[in-house]
């Protein structure tokens, strides 16, 4: 049997990982300021993370949620603190994108309603509906496709109003920060928008926080730079740290019924292991914190590239959007400086490092950049 050829791959083995370098079968070290796509959140190997899990696996890796699992009642309370939202109920499942998927079903079946708001260059999974709220038509199958998802432009207060207007609005799904969109930062106003919006029409605000949240942008969730609530937080990415989970966070007034969502694997003993390390590492070494100010270094100093066409983001999600000539800068950053960072397409290099990146490696990664500009001049003359 061979894979299934789906990703183009770069040809590099990474066989070991160290905070926020990693390591190839040659034993060349690079610095990973892509977080294997803004999962890694307290770099690899973090001693404490491995040997929670370890202990854990001793004792039970997995049973089914037919039985009291109390891991799961002291994840929903450590996230519930460290989110700041410690009056919302917690539902674990295994990805993002089933995330998104159990939040716009659970927003339906609280509302009865169907259609739902998704914006321009969203990104919110690959299930069914979390693929038709993509902007992606390529990745959407005929199966997938839905006339109950409207896509709006971004930030266009205008367009929001006249389409709760025009339809019986279920919910709104919405990045704080786009990030396969090319890190696009919602505004603070069109997020209070659609908190005034869902309130006046009794639908829900689906903040999708799978890449922009669990801390990343210095805030638990980058909506909360709006200082408003939404109903439902979806979550995965850095929350295990590399194990897989996912969660929503969904406030009070959602109430459950019996058998309304279920999942077999989602929230077994393992992945909460995994997960309350994660938030136990966050709170003790001040994660947020460093993601807040390492992130607004690295934003400013990036500012001052006069070859910069822009800089977006916050904390350590960041785009840096170059201009055409520049295209190659990623490559070059990882063949001839080792170092991996993300991508939005056509010309953005993404960074979603370890929330605990340091200093100096923030300044390892401008001076390589730096050089990568300043070589591709020397070409162009
Ligand atoms: C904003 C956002 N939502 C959802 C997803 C889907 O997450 P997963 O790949 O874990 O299903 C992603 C993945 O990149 C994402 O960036």
């Amino acid at each position: 049997m061979k894979l299934f050829d789906v990703y183009p791959i770069n040809p590099i083995n990474i066989v070991k990982g160290v905070g926020s370098l990693v390591y190839d079968d040659k034993g060349t070290e690079y610095l990973d300021l892509y977080g294997g796509h803004a999962v890694i959140s307290i770099g690899h190997t973090n001693p404490h993370y491995v040997k929670r899990l370890e202990d854990q696996l001793h004792q039970i890796g997995f049973y089914s949620n037919s039985i009291e699992i109390p891991l799961q009642k002291q994840l929903a309370e450590k996230l519930g603190h460290v989110s700041g939202k410690e009056d919302y109920q917690l539902f674990l499942c295994n990805s993002g994108a089933e995330a998104n998927e159990n939040a716009l079903k659970l927003a339906s079946f609280y509302n009865g309603k169907k259609m739902v708001i998704a914006f321009r260059k969203s990104f919110h999974g690959r299930t069914s509906l979390a693929v038709a709220a993509t902007d992606n038509p390529k990745i959407v199958a005929p199966v997938n496709e839905t006339d109950n998802v409207i896509f709006l432009p971004w930030c266009d207060e205008a367009a929001l109003e006249q389409a709760f207007n025009k339809y019986e609005i279920s919910s709104v799904i919405i990045e704080g920060i786009q990030g396969v969109g090319g890190i696009q930062v919602a505004s603070v106003s069109f997020l209070q928008k659609i908190r005034s919006l869902c309130d006046q029409y009794n639908s829900v605000f689906i903040a999708d926080s799978v890449q922009c949240g669990y801390g990343r942008t210095g805030k638990f969730y980058s909506q909360d730079f709006a200082g408003v609530d939404a109903d439902i937080y979806s979550m995965a990415k850095g929350m295990g740290n590399g194990f897989p989970i996912g969660a929503i966070s969904i406030a009070p007034k959602i109430k459950p019924a019996y058998f309304m969502l279920g999942t077999t694997f989602g929230g077994n003993h393992l992945a909460c292991a995994a997960a309350l390390a994660v938030l136990e590492v966050m709170e003790q070494d001040k994660l947020m914190q460093n993601a807040a100010t390492v992130g607004g270094y690295l934003i400013e100093e990036l500012k001052k590239f006069p070859q910069v066409k822009e800089v977006r983001g916050r904390g350590l999600m960041i785009g840096i959007e170059l201009p055409e000539e520049l295209a190659h800068a990623k490559k070059d950053l990882l063949f001839k400086h080792h170092i991996f960072t993300g991508e939005a397409k056509p010309n953005v290099i993404r960074l979603l490092p370890a929330l605990n990146l340091s200093m100096a490696h923030a300044d390892r990664f401008l001076e390589a950049f730096n050089s990568v500009l300043k070589a591709s001049e020397v070409v162009a003359h």
